[in-house]
C-alpha cells in the first residue's frame, strides 16, 4: 500500500513512509475489511476510516509540525490511525491527542492502538483519546503545533483556531456538498493564512445526534 502511494507520488516524505509502514492499517479496520485498499471504509456509526491517500496527504502537510516534542490534536479521531501516527512522530516528549464524539469508536480506537506500535506511547501517556465534541478542540494540551480535522466543517471552528500555536498548522476539510481540504497556517504574529490544497469528500463534523441520525 505504501509503495503504491509512493509510486503515484502521493507520498514523497521518508518520515511519512516510515510511520505508515510502522502503524499497520490492518489493526484499525473492522475485521473482514480489506486493509490496504486505497479507499475509505465504513466503521459503523455513519463514520469511516479515511482512505490511505488522505492519511498520507495529511501527514505530509503536517510533517513539519509533527517533530519530536510537539503537540498534535486529531479531531474526529475515529479508528485512532492518524492519532497513532502523530504519536509516533512527536514521540514520548510530545503529545498526541485524539477527540472523538462517539464513545464506542473512542473505545475501539484505544483497543486498536493497544495492538499497534504506538501502544507504549498510550501506556506512558503521551498519546490520549478523549470523548467530546471536537469542534471545541481539547484545551487541556493546547496550544497545538498541528491540528488535523478528520470530518468536514461548514466553517473553521474558532476554538480550533484559538488552540493553534503561533507557527502551527491546521489541516481541515471545509464545506458541505463541495468540500476543500484547507491548510491553515498561524504565523508567529498570530495572523492566519488559509489556502486550498485539494477537493475532498469527508463525513460531516457535526453533533453526535445529527451523525447518528445520518443527517
Ligand atoms: C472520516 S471519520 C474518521 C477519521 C479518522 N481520521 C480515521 O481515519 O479513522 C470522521 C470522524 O469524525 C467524528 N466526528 C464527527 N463530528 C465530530 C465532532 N463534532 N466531534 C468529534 N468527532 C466528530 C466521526 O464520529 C468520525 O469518527
Amino acid at each position: 500500500m505504501v509503495e503504491h502511494l509512493q509510486h503515484y507520488e502521493i507520498i514523497s516524505s521518508k518520515k511519512v513512509v516510515e510511520v505508515m509502514e510502522t502503524i499497520d492499517r490492518a489493526l484499525f479496520v473492522p475485521d473482514g475489511t480489506p486493509a490496504y485498499v486505497d479507499s475509505p471504509m465504513a466503521i459503523g456509526y455513519n463514520a469511516t476510516i479515511s482512505a490511505p491517500h488522505m492519511h498520507a496527504t495529511c501527514l505530509q502537510l503536517l510533517e513539519e509540525n509533527l517533530k519530536p516534542g510537539m503537540h498534535a490534536l486529531d479531531v474526529g479521531s475515529g479508528t485512532g490511525y492518524l492519532t497513532a501516527c502523530f504519536a509516533l512522530m512527536v514521540g514520548p516528549q510530545g503529545r498526541a491527542v485524539g477527540v472523538e464524539h462517539i464513545p464506542e469508536l473512542a473505545d475501539s480506537s484505544l483497543k486498536n492502538i493497544e495492538k499497534s506500535a504506538a501502544a507504549p506511547l498510550l501506556k506512558e501517556g503521551s498519546l490520549s483519546i478523549h470523548v467530546g465534541d471536537g469542534r471545541q478542540g481539547w484545551p487541556e494540551f493546547a496550544p497545538y503545533d498541528a491540528i488535523h480535522v478528520g470530518a468536514a466543517a461548514p466553517e473553521i471552528p474558532q476554538p480550533l483556531l484559538d488552540q493553534l500555536k503561533p507557527g502551527g498548522r491546521m489541516v481541515i476539510p471545509v464545506g458541505k456538498i463541495s468540500q476543500d481540504l484547507k491548510v491553515v497556517d498561524k504565523k508567529e504574529d498570530g495572523s492566519v493564512t488559509v489556502r486550498t490544497e485539494i477537493s475532498v469528500r469527508y463525513v460531516p463534523l457535526t453533533s453526535r445526534d445529527a451523525q447518528l441520525r445520518g443527517s
